[in-house]
């Protein structure tokens, strides 16, 4: 099959997105496929409309890529492409609006306060109140970049002010303490599955960009260590959550459970991460689904 991969890109996760692609390539062309790779930039939009392929596999992460926006342009052009189309991937890059859809079909958030012009922190500020640790975070971002965790006041200002170089709208969030787990989510409408559920233990203090990327940064326990009840608690509320904002194809939900147990969603994914050391992959082949065969199964869904 034609096959044009999108990586790398204009986000803040280029580099996460240029390892994704690179494996993405690699694989594809071992599964046969004739693969076109594009380092996608905005201004090579009008090329996207001209491709001559069968489909689009994307590795593109964050603005630009994950957003809607490229969806957006492969839909004018009547090319296939994998993952989610322009709403849900819009909707899911915006971590504040879905959560509202979220907490709407009844999955669990931490409460929070979206700060939407540097002119309203101060309100702001006096609305989150005196809760901390708190998170701060870019609304719309991805792999932890502007992300603080927040002890006093003074830290949950320094906080917002370097999410908000990062972003026009920023995100102050409850700490939720306890254990991070993820679910992927895979197949057609109705038909979702969902993968064996990760517990990720990072080596640092938090998940963050280091440990998300270095090799050794983080152990993924595959299918985590936890009761029963609640592995099917995160994996129901992760199908739930990606029929709730329309994905298809594929999607990965992150989750904090707290010390008591209750499990949070943080946000879905519509293109996570695919390096070598990414967690969709890794519960994959748990299953027995090599990266490979995950690829095809993605275009496969594309092209339904
Ligand atoms: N945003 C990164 C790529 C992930 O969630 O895997
Ligand atoms: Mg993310």
């Amino acid at each position: 099959m034609k096959v044009a991969v999108l990586y790398g890109g204009v986000s803040g996760e280029r580099e996460v997105s240029l390892t994704s692609g690179r494996g993405m390539i690699e694989a594809l062309k071992e599964r046969g496929h004739e693969v076109t790779a594009i380092d996608f930039h905005p201004e090579r939009a009008n090329e996207l409309l001209t491709l001559d392929v069968d489909v689009v596999v994307s590795a593109l992460h964050g603005k630009y890529g994950e957003d809607g926006r490229v969806q957006s342009l492969l839909e004018m052009a009547g090319i296939p492409y994998t993952g989610s189309g322009v709403l849900a991937s819009a909707l899911a890059m915006d971590k504040a609006r879905a959560k509202i859809i979220f907490a709407a079909f009844g999955i669990r958030v931490a409460r929070d306060v979206l700060i939407e012009s540097p002119k309203s922190i101060d309100a702001k500020v006096r609305e989150w109140g005196n809760e901390f640790p708190c998170v701060v975070k870019p609304a719309q971002e991805g792999s932890s970049n502007g992300l603080t965790i927040a002890f006093d006041e003074g830290m949950l200002r320094t906080g917002i002010e370097k999410a908000f170089a990062c972003d026009s709208a920023v995100l102050v969030e409850q700490y939720i303490k306890g254990k991070e787990l993820t679910v992927p989510v895979i197949g057609s409408f109705g038909q979702e599955e969902a993968l064996p559920v990760i517990e990720i233990i990072p080596k640092n203090e938090f998940y963050d960009y280091e440990s998300k990327y270095t090799e050794g940064g983080s152990i993924h326990v595959c299918p985590a260590e936890i009761p029963v009840e609640l592995t099917e608690e995160v994996q129901q509320a992760a199908i739930l959550a990606h029929r709730a904002l329309g994905c298809s194809g594929y999607s990965r939900s992150d989750f904090l459970v707290s010390d008591m147990g209750e499990a949070y969603i943080l946000e879905t994914n519509t293109l996570p991460g695919m390096t070598p050391l990414s967690l969709f992959p890794d519960s994959a082949r748990t299953v027995g689904i090599s990266y490979g065969e995950l690829l095809d199964r993605f275009i496969d869904l594309a092209l339904k």
